[in-house]
């Protein structure tokens, strides 16, 4: 199972200079959450931005046109048709952990999304590409936590492909 999994303000931003442009520890709480003993892949940008830092109880996959990168103890990819025959052949989940360009090319293959919407605006540069939500459902919707280390309302969302459209197109 492919999983797309971010965090973003309400115009869809999700990153500024390699980073996340805000501090929200109940989002990355969930994230740890959610991924664990499961995969999670991400763009050879937001591994660096990282600081090619391996989280625990987790498999790390960094998509890279690099032959030669040194992943650090990560798995390293080359191209999306590798991640996905490792999804299909992987038990748990496969989360898509960004960046923008990664999110965009597996756009066809999600079968679930968890999106954490931040009920704010900021600068930045990064952006989760166009998706057609007329294809999906959302199936629960959760309030995050606002105290004094979580300044921005958030939702946790999840949606399924809507099937009856996909079959359509
Ligand atoms: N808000 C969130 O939930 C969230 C989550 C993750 C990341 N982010 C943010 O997103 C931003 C980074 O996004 P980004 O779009 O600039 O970069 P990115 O998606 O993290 O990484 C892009 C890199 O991935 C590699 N790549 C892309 N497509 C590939 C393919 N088909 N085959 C092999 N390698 C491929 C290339 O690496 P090479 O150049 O080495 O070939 C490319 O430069 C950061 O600000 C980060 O903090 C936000």
């Amino acid at each position: 199972m492919l999983v797309a999994i971010w965090a973003q303000d309400e115009n869809g931003l999700i990153g500024k200079d390699d980073q996340l442009p805000w501090h929200l520890p109940d989002d990355l709480q969930f994230f740890k959450k959610m991924t664990q003993n499961n995969t999670i892949v991400m763009g050879r940008k937001t591994f660096e931005g990282l600081g090619k830092r391996l989280l625990p109880n987790r498999q790390t996959i960094v998509l890279t046109s690099n032959k030669e990168y040194d992943g650090n103890g990560a798995l390293v990819m080359n191209s999306i048709e590798e991640v996905l025959e490792y999804a299909n052949q992987f038990e748990g989940i496969t989360f898509i952990a960004g960046g923008g360009e990664i999110y965009k090319q597996f756009l066809p293959h999600y079968d679930v999304l968890y999106r954490t919407l931040i009920r704010a605006e900021f600068d930045g540069d990064a952006f989760f590409p166009y998706l057609d939500w007329e294809e999906w459902n959302i199936v629960s919707t959760s309030e995050g936590t606002v105290d004094e280390k979580n300044h921005y309302p958030h939702d946790f969302e999840t949606y399924q492909r809507n099937t009856v459209n996909s079959v359509n197109n």
